[in-house]
């Protein structure tokens, strides 16, 4: 048996890559440690608490005490961090945050996971750890900074954040780095593009168009809408995260996505289409619609005319796009879901799902909905 403990799990990609790993494997015990921040919900994993291989524990990866625990209580031997501040608006308005949860929280855990898993020291003083452990941290593509409009990046890319986020997300590989290096702590890094799929919190592009399409709002588009992500299915993320965990070489980075380039408009434009397109098929799906929305039976009004160009977020990366060529040639993994694909299983996700969004979204939302679109 093996024992993970697995940060963020009841936050988006977290709570994903826990139902995937479950489902997957028979072998492996979970301790989910997730401070149930905004982002986190308990609703997305409550299926999951009931099963004997899983333990949730609330609490902040930026507490030593809490962390001790848990490795006092079982034999780790696998960490999976997902667990960050993960918004770029928001780190813009509380850039010390991001640093608080983002570095010292990824320090905390690569120190505790230090501590529990040395076993000894070589002649030159490193430390020697027990068989079979690793660290593993979930990072970004954003890390990289932003591309001009050719051009991929590498897991050689010089590092070259410019938000916040992504500077925080750059201070913890550092240190993930510098652990591996100064201690030989086995780790791996993942840098992955831009997740979407089921369980998505709506502040984020594609849950918070679909979510303001359903209550007939205006879908706000950053600028002219031409800045690109490099959209990766969050099912397909997930393989990649089991796949470096168990196979990864020790001290590598793995950039997880690729292939899957949009503009802003154009998945907007997207949505559009595919949420009309889906209720003039399957008339249930009216049903997600809110009585704030212009009508049910006359779905015309769900077009282009919804788009509002907003002021542009500052400091806005232009492009991002994976070349997933290393952890193709090592592992064998590629964005098997084709965007075009993926974002009509999460549409259908989302039509099928409102008690979910109405849950998340019933604490502060309204007032970060105010404060973050009130003035543009
Ligand atoms: P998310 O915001 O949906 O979830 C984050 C989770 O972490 C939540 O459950 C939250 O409660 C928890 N959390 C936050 N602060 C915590 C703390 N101090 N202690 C314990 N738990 C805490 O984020 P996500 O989209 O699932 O992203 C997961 C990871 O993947 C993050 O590290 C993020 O930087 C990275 N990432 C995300 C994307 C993306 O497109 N979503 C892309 C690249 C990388
Ligand atoms: P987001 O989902 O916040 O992810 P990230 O900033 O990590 O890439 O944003 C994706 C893109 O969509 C980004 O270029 C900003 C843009 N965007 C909008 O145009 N409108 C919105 O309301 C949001 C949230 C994002």
């Amino acid at each position: 048996m093996k024992h993970y403990l697995v940060t963020g799990g009841a936050g988006f990609i977290g709570a994903n890559y826990v139902k995937y790993i479950l489902k997957k494997h028979n072998d492996i015990q979970l301790v989910i440690l997730d401070d149930l921040t905004y982002a986190g919900n308990l609703g997305t994993i409550k299926d999951h608490l009931k099963d004997p291989r899983v333990e949730f524990i609330k609490g902040n990866i930026v507490d030593p005490q809490i962390v001790k625990s848990i490795f006092e209580k079982h034999p780790v031997d696998s960490v999976v961090n997902f667990a960050a501040e993960s918004h770029v608006d928001r780190s813009i308005e509380n850039p010390q945050l991001f640093l608080q949860t983002n570095i010292l929280g990824t320090q905390n855990l690569l120190d505790t996971a230090k501590k529990f898993w040395t076993v000894g020291k070589n002649e030159k003083g490193y430390p020697v750890y027990r068989e079979g452990v690793k660290y593993l941290q979930v990072s970004t593509d954003e890390v990289y900074g932003s591309l001009g409009e050719t051009g991929y990046f590498t897991e050689k890319t010089p590092l070259d954040p410019r938000s916040p986020y992504s500077a925080s997300k750059t201070g913890a590989d550092l240190i993930v780095a510098a652990y591996s290096e100064t201690y030989k702590m086995p780790i791996n890094i993942t840098r992955c593009s831009n997740n979407y799929g089921p369980y998505h919190f709506p502040e984020k592009l594609i849950p918070l168009i679909i979510k303001n399409i359903l209550e007939g709002k205006k879908l706000p588009v950053y600028g002219d809408g031409s800045n690109v992500r490099d959209w990766l299915y969050v099912e397909d993320h997930c393989k990649a995260v089991d796949l470096v965990l168990l196979q990864g070489r020790p001290g590598e980075v793995y950039n997880v996505g690729g292939h899957n380039e949009m503009k802003n408009i154009d998945i907007v434009k997207l949505t559009i289409t595919t949420i009309r397109q889906l209720m003039e098929e399957n008339p249930e799906y009216r049903k997600a619609l809110k009585p704030a929305s212009p009508s049910t039976a006359d779905l015309s009004w769900i077009n282009d005319d919804l788009i509002a160009f907003v002021k542009d977020r500052l400091g806005h990366d232009q492009r991002y796009a994976i070349d997933p060529a290393k952890i193709t040639a090592e592992l064998g993994w590629y964005p098997e879901t084709k965007f075009t694909d993926g974002i009509v299983k999460t549409i259908r996700w989302y039509l099928e799902n409102q008690d979910w969004v109405e849950e998340v979204t019933s604490g502060d939302y309204q007032r970060y909905y105010e404060q973050m679109y009130g003035n543009r």
